[in-house]
């Protein structure tokens, strides 16, 4: 059974990290999305919340070979953990490339068990990132092409109590 591993903040999901996942669902027998902790970023939802709207997504998607979960050390230990062979993640532009190369690198070099493979982000998800998804949010904007319609109005409501 290949298992692969999508990891990230998804802080919170959006329909480009949705785009990734459907297609990473068909490439693999299991595919594991995981809330994971990025040491350079402040969060604003909490690792349950973003859990939740994963699951909510995930299951209004309908993809039944993709889990979700949460960890709180490093990705290659998780990787091993659950016996993963591949680490997914989604590339939007050259600018994403320097800092996704070398955490494939250094995952590999922690678990050389596991590769990182690459999927292009889809054209119309280029300019989307979940720091944009809060800004637009909290600032009653509309967010419902940018994040999976089972998860609008609580995103949207919690972004808006934010900004209280
Ligand atoms: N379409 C649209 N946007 C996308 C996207 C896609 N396909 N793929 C990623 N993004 C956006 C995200 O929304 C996010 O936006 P933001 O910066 O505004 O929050 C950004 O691109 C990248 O975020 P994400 O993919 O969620 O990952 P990340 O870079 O925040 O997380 C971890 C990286 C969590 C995987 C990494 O920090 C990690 O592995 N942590 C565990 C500890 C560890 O092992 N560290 C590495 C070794 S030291």
């Amino acid at each position: 059974m290949k298992i692969a591993v999508y990891p990230g903040s998804f802080d919170p999901v959006t329909m480009g990290h949705m785009d990734i996942i459907r297609r990473g669902a068909q490439m693999f027998d299991k595919l594991v999305v995981s809330v994971l902790i990025n040491t350079n970023k402040k969060s604003l939802f909490t690792m349950e919340e973003r859990v939740e709207l994963l699951k909510k997504s995930v299951e209004g998607a309908g993809l039944t070979n993709v889990e979700v979960s949460s960890f709180s050390g490093l990705l290659a230990d998780y990787t091993e953990q659950i016996g993963a062979c591949t680490i997914v993640r989604g590339l939007r532009a050259v600018t994403d490339f320097e800092n996704e190369f070398q955490l494939a690198l250094i995952n590999r070099k922690l678990n050389p068990n596991a590769d990182t493979v690459f999927l292009v982000t889809s054209a119309e998800n280029m300019y989307l990132s979940s720091s944009l998804v809060r800004e637009v949010g909290s600032f009653g904007g509309d967010i419902s092409e940018f994040v999976p319609p089972e998860v609008i109005g609580q995103v949207t409501a919690r972004l808006v109590n934010k900004a209280e």
